[in-house]
């Protein structure tokens, strides 16, 4: 039976009318029943500086013991200077540190990028993907979402209107659903390990 997933939504703008925002929101609406996701806010992160390990700010370590309640984690990012906005990387390195205290490790993930431009955020996507794969965060290779011409994609309400996008999303979704299945540290607890027998006695 699949159990009920808590997932994590990371979202690499600040903007009121942020596009990556409308997907986020479409994204929680198409999602199967089995996700309960859950926008966590980057935007009062203050910048990292490890001096501050010593004094902790109250909201970064808000931020990493929150980080312990979902089972999965989205993140959309729109692309600012074929990269990831600062408000995202922040977040990421805020997560990992300090040594030993990775908040991302092993926890399954997925990439959704989202542009206005044709390209669909195609080079942060990737960038992404390299920090995602330094905090060990096991992320979704397929189906891959690059979100391209997206400023045509909603109404004057922010609701997506575009139906071939909302059935990709729907899909992205159910399989992300199964990749949190398959890589959550509770699934691991029912693959059985297998004894292999030595086929060569000395
Ligand atoms: C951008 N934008 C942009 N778009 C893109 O496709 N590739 C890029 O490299 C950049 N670079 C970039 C740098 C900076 C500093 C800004 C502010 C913007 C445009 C960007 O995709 C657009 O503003 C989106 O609308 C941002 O996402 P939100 O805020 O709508 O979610």
């Amino acid at each position: 039976m699949r159990h009920s997933k808590n997932i994590a939504i990371f979202i690499g703008s600040l903007r009121k009318e942020s596009l990556n925002r409308k997907i986020a929101k479409a994204l929680i609406a198409l999602a199967p029943e089995s996700l309960s996701l859950k926008i966590v806010e980057l935007g009062g992160l203050q910048m990292y500086n490890q001096d501050l390990e010593e004094t902790l700010p109250a909201e970064w370590m808000e931020f990493r013991n929150q980080l312990k309640d979902f089972d999965g984690l989205l993140f959309i990012t729109p692309e600012y200077n074929r990269s990831v906005p600062a408000v995202l990387k922040n977040a990421i390195d805020i997560g990992s540190k300090p040594n030993g205290k990775n908040a991302w490790d092993k926890k399954p993930g997925a990439v959704v990028s989202v542009s206005p431009g044709a390209i669909g955020g195609f080079g942060a996507n990737h960038h992404l993907r390299q920090s995602l794969s330094a905090v060990n965060i096991p992320t979704m290779q397929q189906p891959e979402a690059y979100i391209g011409n997206a400023a045509a994609l909603f109404d004057d309400r922010g609701e997506l209107i575009n139906d071939s996008t909302k059935s990709f999303l729907k899909k992205f979704m159910t399989e992300f659903a199964e990749w949190v299945e398959r890589n959550s540290v509770q699934g691991k607890h029912i693959v059985q390990e297998v004894q292999l027998t030595p086929s060569v006695i000395n």
